[in-house]
């Protein structure tokens, strides 16, 4: 019998809408290839910005429990000039990855062959790790407050308070291990800051130390993020699995997708570990409102976030498909323009399919 997996696909705003209409056909031709073991149902959800300007909220009043069913989300990208960036990302990206508590983002950091990546030593290292961000509290914990002084004008007071919880380490250090544990080198790096804060991060470091007892066959070590953001760059070649709090992961995935070449090749999951929810998976990018528009977008991090949803449903092989395919395509050349390239979005796109379409049938 046909397995049909339920995908809601929210686009939102600028190249979401490219980059997820690539995504599709590829995952589409994944499974017209599949022989009828599964399909692909897609449901779309015009949320964002435009249904913003429509409706004062960046999604339906009952859009979290339409979501619940499905069983993941595709997403693009939230943000445009019309809506401040905090309210459409917390209308609908944050809103959706909090309340469905997708407390583990994983975002790998491919360098793939024929992208020059600015960093000399990718030319003849082995480079590949894979950045696991906290994702349900940290510093994006939306906890906090303005106008508490109620001092008038010129005196505002906010805060933004970072909230560490045992369990919230813990369960994501856990998960840290897991993957390392399916790596080549299994070595967990965790992302640190307790010399200034004293509090939520020393939490994060003892819980950290005792999680790691339970993985002896698991390489430690704790650093700095200021000293870890020199780590990327100098020394990269020593990481395979980097564990870090919402905000440091947020700031140091970008600066590793930064390093393999562009944002427009760096996929991300939001993964709900219990699958009590649906996950969610996306490219790291954001709308891109510089370019959008134009059909050259890169549809390369959204593509391999496709391959990580496939992952989540237990399609390995295929997910290795997917990224051999995307290898191949750079590999040969097909570069967005981003990248150094004059390939379109849909030029990328077709060649993908086309050395899957050679793939699937030598599987
Ligand atoms: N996950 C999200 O939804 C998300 C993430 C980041 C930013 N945003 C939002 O996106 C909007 C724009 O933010 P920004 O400019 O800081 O970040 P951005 O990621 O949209 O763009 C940064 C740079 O990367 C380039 N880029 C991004 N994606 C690309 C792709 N697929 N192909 C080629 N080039 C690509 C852009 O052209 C731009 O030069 C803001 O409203 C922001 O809040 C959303």
């Amino acid at each position: 019998m046909t397995q049909t997996y339920r995908i809601a696909s929210i686009p939102a705003d600028g190249v979401g809408k490219e980059v997820i209409a690539a995504g599709r056909k590829v995952l589409d031709f994944v499974a017209e290839q599949s022989n009828g073991e599964f399909t692909f149902q897609w449901d779309d959800f015009d949320w964002g910005s435009e249904y913003y300007a429509r409706h004062g909220k960046m999604m339906a009043d009952d859009g979290l429990d339409t979501l619940k069913d499905y069983d993941a989300i595709y997403f693009g990208a939230v943000g445009w000039s019309n809506v401040p960036d905090h309210i459409s990302l917390w209308g609908l990206r944050l809103n959706i990855t909090q309340n469905f508590d997708q407390w583990a983002n994983i975002r790998p950091v491919k360098f793939l062959p024929g992208v020059q990546s600015p960093l000399r030593k990718a030319d003849d290292t082995e480079l590949d790790w894979v950045v696991v961000r906290e994702n349900s509290e940290g510093e994006y914990a939306g906890l906090g407050g303005r106008n508490l002084s109620g001092r008038g004008p010129g005196n505002e007071v906010a805060l933004q308070t970072a909230l560490f919880t045992e369990k919230g380490c813990e369960r994501i250090h856990r998960f840290a291990f897991e993957l390392a544990r399916t790596r080549t080198v299994k070595k967990v790096s965790s992302v640190t800051k307790s010399n200034a804060q004293q509090y939520g991060m020393v939490l994060w470091d003892e819980t950290f130390q005792r999680v790691a007892l339970d993985y002896p066959d698991v390489a430690t070590e704790s650093v700095l993020v200021d000293a870890m953001s020199a780590k990327f760059i100098l020394h990269p070649e020593d990481l395979s699995v980097v564990v870090a709090s919402n905000l440091n992961a947020d700031i140091l995935s970008d600066l590793g997708s930064a390093l393999a070449g562009s944002l427009g090749l760096a996929a991300s999951a939001n993964i709900n570990p219990e699958r009590r929810f649906p996950s969610m998976f996306e490219p790291v990018h954001g709308s891109a409102p510089d370019i959008a528009g134009q059909g050259i977008s890169n549809p390369i991090g959204t593509i391999a976030s496709g391959a990580l949803m496939l992952d989540h449903f237990g399609l390995h092989a295929q997910a290795r498909a997917v990224e051999a395919a995307i290898e191949a395509t750079t590999a040969a050349g097909h570069l967005t323009r981003e990248i150094g390239g004059t390939a379109t979005t849909d030029q990328v796109t077709d060649s993908i399919i086309e050395a899957l379409s050679h793939a699937l049938v030598s599987a």
